[in-house]
């Protein structure tokens, strides 16, 4: 018998995955691990939740993907959910290919396309406080003087880093700037998309309980933007809300769901799996 036969788990995320990847979950988690039971909330619904709103509508920029999720008391509005392959790892080999590549010297000598093989220097590079930044206008931005800066990387040389600070954020909200992100929408373009898909009645209640969460979220200026992006393109009052960790919200959000008084019911338990099979697991999402 498994230690943990007694306890229940929550996982995010796997909504949007396919119906045979939860169903193979819900059986390891029954059959290996004899647990009590399994819930399955997405990510969006558990950030909405870490910020105690069940109404709301949730950007979720991570390291590969960004989702648009409108979400009605708890459910999500499946239907309006818009997404697209472009995250923080996008930027992160952006800046390692066209900023590193000159001044980052590997301390083994490498060659080819290994030849920059530090990718987690350069995250830490991007993701260090207030290096680099969103922008609130990014067309006098290039005028502003002052933002020069240096950073050092691991192997002792220091880069100097300029308009780039806030030219590698802006790939999030403009990615026609870049020609490898060019066929991308910006993150306040699928937020309209999303809510654009939904009953006009919903929209106020959206655009004033946007949740911003993701590491990709993390730039500073991101709030101020998106909301002066959105209030151009709506006339409802905009509210950008940033859980207390974007990197957490999720977590906090399942953590939340798994101490509701109705947990009990929410989650699929051994006896349903018994009788319904794994398929039982997709009538929750
Ligand atoms: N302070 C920061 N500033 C900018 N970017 C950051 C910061 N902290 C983390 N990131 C970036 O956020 C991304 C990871 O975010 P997150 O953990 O939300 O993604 P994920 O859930 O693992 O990925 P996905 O949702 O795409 O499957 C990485 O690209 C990371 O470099
Ligand atoms: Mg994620």
């Amino acid at each position: 018998m498994s230690e943990l036969q007694h306890n229940a788990v929550v996982f995010s995320g796997g909504s949007f995955h396919p119906r045979r990847y939860r169903e193979r979950m819900l059986q390891v988690i029954m059959e290996t691990f004899n647990m009590r039971g399994m819930h399955i909330a997405s990510d969006a619904v558990c950030s909405l939740f870490s910020t105690g709103r069940s109404t709301g509508v949730v950007l979720d920029c991570g390291a590969g993907v960004t989702h648009t999720v409108p979400i009605y008391e708890g459910h999500n509005l499946r239907y309006a959910v818009s997404g697209q392959n472009l995250g923080g790892n996008d930027l992160t080999q952006l800046i390692r290919t066209e900023l590193a590549p000159f001044s980052f010297r590997p301390l083994q000598p490498r060659t080819g396309s290994d030849m920059y093989p530090y990718p987690h220097a350069i995250n830490n590079m991007k993701e260090s406080t207030d290096l680099f930044f969103v922008t609130s206008n990014y067309e006098s931005e290039a005028q502003t003087t002052g933002i020069e800066t240096a950073y050092q990387l691991p192997d002792g040389q220091t880069i100097t880093l300029n308009s780039e600070r806030y030219r590698y954020p802006e790939l999030l909200f403009q990615p026609n700037l870049n020609e490898h992100t060019k066929d991308k929408q910006g993150v306040h373009q699928l937020l309209i998309n999303s809510i654009q898909s939904v009953d006009e009645s919903l929209h106020a209640e959206l655009f004033a309980n946007t949740v911003i969460s993701g590491g990709s979220c993390m730039f500073s200026g991101m709030k101020q933007r998106l909301e002066m992006e959105l209030g151009k393109l709506s006339d409802h009052v905009v509210e950008i809300i940033e859980p207390t960790s974007k990197l957490n919200s999720a977590w906090v959000g399942a953590s939340i769901i798994a101490s509701l008084a109705e947990f009990n019911r929410m989650m699929v338990t051994y006896d349903l799996y018994d009788e319904y099979g794994p398929m039982v697991v997709n009538r929750m999402i």
